[in-house]
């Protein structure tokens, strides 16, 4: 478990873990402090899920929010770790009813639940996505993804993006970083499903430096680009 608050010097821990859990506001600084703390604490207890020492950057969150608005319709987050791309999301005018967050830590499931009480999580493994259908009926527009892909089996990847296309409109998006080189979904996984991936971009500014996939239905583009002759619209 992700300990709230951390404990006065060398006193009880108690009034400040009170004091969390009544959401009074904190400043900035304290917050990104804790949440650091809190994500380190994770990674040691659990490196392979967590797979990195500390939360995303605001220019790797901004980068991969940067196609995504509040005309995207539903958007499902895949291990939002402390809720960088969160916020990011809500800044970029995603609703928070339209947004659901899938976390398989119960300790960032858990503080999430408090910090961010509007948001519905899930806390559960992102392969079992097929098994629930967060939105009912309405198409998930993108899945945002802070999955450590690279260290999954193909077959956890196969899955987790079966699952995430079957939730999605046909023009859906499931974006992704990586700090490798390349797409951190095999080529075989992609040509299986019938998906290709675009690089977005690279936040350099991020540590390590990171890159953001977009993977989409091969024929997504070609059907979009004739919806948009079609019917011209404004896309996210
Ligand atoms: C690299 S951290 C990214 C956290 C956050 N998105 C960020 O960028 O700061 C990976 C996150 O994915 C979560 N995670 C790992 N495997 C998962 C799985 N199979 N299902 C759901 N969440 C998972 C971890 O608990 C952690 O929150």
């Amino acid at each position: 478990m992700l300990k709230p608050a951390m404990g006065p010097p060398g006193g009880r821990q108690t009034p400040l873990c009170r004091r969390d859990r009544s959401l009074r506001p904190l400043s900035a600084e304290h917050s990104s402090l804790k949440e650091t703390i809190g994500f380190l604490r994770a990674w040691l207890r659990d490196p392979l899920r967590v797979a990195a020492i500390a939360p995303s950057g605001q220019a790797l969150a901004r980068l991969i929010t940067s196609e995504i608005s509040g005309g995207t319709g539903p958007v499902i987050e895949l291990g939002p770790g402390t809720g960088v791309f969160t916020r990011a999301l809500l800044a970029r005018g995603v609703k928070t009813e339209d947004l659901v967050l899938v976390e398989a830590g119960a300790d960032f499931a858990e503080a999430l639940r408090l910090r961010l009480p509007a948001i519905r999580t899930l806390c559960m493994d992102a392969e079992r996505l097929r098994t629930v259908t967060p939105f009912g009926e309405r198409p998930v527009g993108a899945v945002v993804s802070g999955l450590p892909l690279l260290s999954m089996a193909p077959r956890q990847v196969l899955s987790i993006l079966k699952g995430s296309f079957r939730q999605m409109a046909p023009e859906g998006m499931f974006y992704q970083f990586t700090y490798g080189p390349r797409c951190p979904v095999p080529p075989e996984v992609l040509r299986r499903l019938g998906l290709e991936a675009q690089r977005v971009g690279r936040a350099r500014a991020n540590l390590p430096p990171a890159s953001v996939y977009r993977i989409h239905r091969t024929d997504a583009v070609e059907q979009a680009a004739a919806d948009d002759a079609a019917c011209p619209r404004r896309r996210a």
